[in-house]
């Protein structure tokens, strides 16, 4: 099994290059025609990121990764930094990711109630104005403007029906209302898009923002007129941010195995047939946080069954999906302990499998690195399209591509970072290497939220 696997999951350089092509491909097929490709190239709207002037108190709410959180930000404007933030994490209750599209919103809206009633001393610096919110609602979303958007389809953990289809700022602003709450939504973002604005503001060189989380997802800076989709009159900054939505990518070139295809035919979100070439959000099963544990449980299962690694077990636990999370697998994956003493210990406490022996838990840890590995390579290879569509593929640049990269696994999962980080250098080539970094974006969208938001501010002409 594990050979087997190993050899499915192969990514060769070669490979890569090819899954690197595909992406600038499919990139350019999205920007030519809504539908064109899997890759949906959204128009964020943002059509300039920050300048470092921005000044004032700004909200952000930050819906999507694996907490749900709240803050407050004062920009200090020409001074150029975040002179406060305040913030608040809170897990959604997995119950409302699957109710109603109220319940959500209304749970949401209660809790930056409760927030901004914790915080009378910033009342004052309003001077009388509405409180202005930057909202990242991290699901593909089709936006007419800044400030709106219809949700296309939910990903990751969520499914609420009656979403779909609904401007997701005025089920928020409706729920706000309900809470008594004046506030007003002057941006919705993607937590990508967030992700860019946030590190362009301290960094010109910043040229993407990036998430490798519980979900996988890009955005960048495209000139405006070549995007032939685009209907209406082009920005006069002549740029456009897009978000990508690169979590739904495919290629015939990605190594997908039996354990992937199970996984997407019994996901919230399966292919719209179950054909071994219509898949949904592929490149996201392979490259994300919310599934690379369940991969990997999927192979233990097998092997278990198969050839009774673990010995007798009961398997109801392994055989349970999602149970085995990617912190479990990296926890395991970096265990350095002689006799793989925290393999065991996931093993006992995850999966209610005791007394391994040291052959078993090898086997583990070499399919966490199949299965990780192959995930950093294929993410590697997702950057380099970008680079390639943006022409900084080759030759070192005058100018550096810093890449703005967010999301726990990037920012917890060590090897996985390492493998990526020499992937992209690998793919790029020693020379472009010097002029491109990969940075980890350190809040995320929050300060992005608030920044766009105060770009976008009701009030900014009449400062
Ligand atoms: C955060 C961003 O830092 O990272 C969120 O602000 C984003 O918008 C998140 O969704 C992704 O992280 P994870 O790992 O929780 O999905
Ligand atoms: C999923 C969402 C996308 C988001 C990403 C990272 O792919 O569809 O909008 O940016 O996860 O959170």
């Amino acid at each position: 099994v594990v050979a087997d696997l190993r050899e499915k999951c192969e990514t060769p350089v070669s490979l890569l290059h090819d899954v690197a092509a595909a992406m600038a491909h499919e990139m350019a097929a999205g920007l030519e025609k809504e539908g064109a490709s899997k890759v949906k190239m959204l128009l964020s709207y943002v059509d300039k990121l920050p300048t470092g002037g921005e000044e004032g108190f700004f909200y952000g709410l930050d819906l999507g990764g694996t907490n749900f959180r709240v803050l407050r930000v004062q920009l200090g404007g020409n001074e150029k930094h975040v002179i406060n933030r305040e913030s608040r994490e809170v897990t959604i209750p997995p119950n409302l990711m699957s109710g109603s599209s109220s319940e959500l919103f209304g749970f949401i809206a209660a809790e930056l109630a409760k927030f901004v009633a914790d915080e009378e001393k910033c009342t004052n610096s309003l001077n009388g104005k509405k409180r202005e919110l930057g909202f990242t609602f991290s699901f593909p979303v089709k936006q007419r403007s800044v400030a709106s958007g219809t949700l296309v389809k939910w990903t990751k953990a969520f499914s609420i029906d009656d979403a779909v289809g609904e401007d997701v700022v005025a089920e928020l602003q409706k729920a706000m209302e309900k809470q008594g709450l004046d506030m007003h939504v002057a941006a919705l973002i993607n937590d990508a898009v967030g992700t860019l604005a946030g590190a362009r503001y301290y960094d010109k060189d910043v040229v993407a923002g990036v998430i490798f989380g519980t979900g996988t997802n890009a955005s960048y800076v495209e000139k405006a007129d070549a995007i032939p989709k685009w209907e209406g009159e082009l920005p006069s900054s002549g740029d456009m941010v897009i978000n990508m939505e690169w979590g739904n990518f495919y290629s015939s070139r990605l190594p997908v195995t039996e354990y992937d295809q199970d996984l997407d035919n019994e996901s919230l979100n399966p292919g719209e047939q179950a054909s071994f070439c219509v898949k949904d959000n592929i490149y996201e099963k392979l490259t994300s946080g919310m599934y690379l544990g369940e991969i990997v449980r999927r192979v233990l299962l097998k092997m278990s069954l198969q050839a009774s690694i673990f010995g007798d077990i009961d398997h109801t636990k392994l055989k349970t999906h999602f149970l085995l999370r990617t912190p479990h697998i990296s926890a395991m994956h970096h265990d350095e302990t002689p006799d793989l003493k925290i393999v065991a210990e996931k093993l006992e406490n995850n999966l209610a499998i005791t007394g391994t022996s040291l052959e078993a838990r090898k086997l583990v840890v070499e399919i966490c690195d199949i299965v990780a590995r192959r995930a950093a390579r294929l993410a590697a290879a997702g950057l380099a399209g970008i680079l390639k569509k943006l022409g900084r593929d080759c030759n070192a640049q005058k100018q550096g591509s810093v890449i703005a990269i967010d999301g726990g696994l990037f920012e917890h999962y060590t090897k996985f970072r390492e493998c990526l980080e020499s992937t992209l250098g690998e793919l790029v080539g020693e020379e472009a290497a010097k002029s491109v970094v990969v940075k980890h974006a350190d809040d995320g969208s929050g300060i992005g939220a608030a920044l766009i938001a105060a770009s976008q501010s009701q009030y900014k002409s009449v400062e």
